[in-house]
């Protein structure tokens, strides 16, 4: 990125895997640059490549096309999703979108845009970034803008038999000044919507409300479309119109996506948000006679009687190194290395920081205190 103010700005990056048409091109969404509104306003560009979809051939990796959903984003808007390529008729079309809470469909030899449609909960700034190039755009703050930072189009679309499949989260955000570079918003406050829209034209076949955010992408199988949402439900949608065929509460909140296999679904328990949450990767079968942990909220059996090897291995193990445990992590320091006292862990499971995740709310003081006396009792043994 082009730095216009001698600040460092970030981002641009891509979050997703690009889609490879047919000739080889490679398609590739691209997220925004955390640029202040007050970088937007008084320093305006359209900051190529941000939120674009961009075409590039696969052979040399020169630039084919850019489309730029919106030039100058400062609401952390993004066209991160992995571009679809898909035939509308005697139609090649790529179709992309974004926390900007549009769906794109664009010729996918020229890049012109073919149709767009709005999804979701818009409260008036689509144009802020354009205005604002124009030197048009008075803004007042705090500004609340939707979709937020974690609204629109959040996760990846599906397209099956001429439908476009589009997983929606309605949650706006709020910046404080001018000067703030990111929004913050209330995940928990987020609801969502499940759409389908005719891939030919764009137009919406049917809308499906939804009491939380859909954060686990679209998936297809046979006639049933599939998401997660974020309050940790599985839901299966009739492809035909949208109603609920079936839906299955997970023992903690997700943003798993799912992936079908024959009769097989897998998809996961992500985000242990709340008392007695489990993460666990879960898969259901047709005729299956399982059981699921008991579903978030409800305590689970003797809670805190698990031993602090136990939990370490369940909260602590993805990101740090310690050998009593087996534990191989490289995203927090090793704590074999670092030989922490009780306290030291007990205060950092408890309020984070620096990277690492807060526990305290989701795990008990009883817990934390284990943990912390077995990393205490058993670093560097
Ligand atoms: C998502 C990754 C992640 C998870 C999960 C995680 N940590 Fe950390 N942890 C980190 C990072 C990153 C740091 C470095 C923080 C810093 O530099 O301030 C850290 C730091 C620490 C420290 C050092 C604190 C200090 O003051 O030096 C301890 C002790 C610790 N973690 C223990 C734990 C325990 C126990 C758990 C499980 C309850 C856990 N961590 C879970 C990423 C993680």
């Amino acid at each position: 990125m082009i730095d216009p103010v001698g600040e460092k700005i970030i981002g641009g990056g891509a979050w997703n895997p690009p889609a490879i048409g047919p000739d080889g091109t490679v398609y590739i969404g691209f997220g925004n640059m955390y640029q202040p509104a007050s970088v937007a306003l008084e320093q305006p560009g359209r900051r190529l490549y941000t939120d674009s979809t961009v075409a590039l051939d696969g052979k040399t990796g020169k630039l084919r096309w850019y489309f730029q959903a919106v030039p100058n984003d400062f609401h952390d808007w993004d066209m991160q999703l992995s571009p679809i390529y898909a035939r509308a008729g005697s139609r090649s079309l790529i179709i992309d979108a974004g926390k900007m809470g549009y769906v794109y469909a664009m010729d996918a030899a020229t890049g012109k845009l073919v149709w767009k449609t709005k999804v979701g909960v818009h409260n008036g700034h689509d144009e802020d970034g354009t205005l604002a190039l124009q030197h048009k755009l008075k803004l007042r703050f705090p500004l609340t803008v939707e979709p937020g930072i974690v609204g629109g189009v959040e996760t990846n679309m599906a397209v099956a038999d001429g439908v476009v499949y589009v997983p929606v989260a309605n949650l706006a955000s709020v910046w404080k000044t001018r000067t703030t570079g990111l929004g913050s918003a209330n995940f928990g406050a987020g609801t969502g919507e499940m759409l389908a829209l005719d891939l030919a034209t764009g137009r919406i076949l049917w809308d499906t409300k939804l009491p939380q955010m859909p954060d686990g992408a679209a998936t297809v199988a046979n006639d049933l479309v599939f998401t997660t949402t974020f309050d940790g439900y599985v839901i299966a949608f009739k492809r035909s119109n949208g109603s609920i065929a079936w839906k299955q509460k997970l023992p903690a909140f997700t943003n798993a996506p799912i992936a079908i296999v024959g009769d097989t679904l897998i998809t996961a328990a992500s985000f242990p948000g709340g008392k007695g949450q489990t993460t666990e990767v879960i898969a259901f079968r047709l005729g299956a006679h399982g059981s699921l942990t008991p579903a978030a909220g409800t305590a689970p059996s003797k809670g805190g009687a698990m031993s602090g090897a136990s939990l370490f291995t369940q909260n602590c193990a993805s990101c740090h190194t310690l050998a009593a445990a087996h534990a191989t992590g490289t995203v927090g320091p090793n704590l074999d290395q670092l030989k922490p006292s009780k306290a030291v862990v007990a205060r950092q499971v408890t309020d984070g920081g620096g990277g690492m995740p807060a526990f305290g709310g989701r795990l008990s003081s009883r817990q934390i205190d284990a943990i912390a006396a077995y990393v205490a009792s058993s670093a560097g043994k």
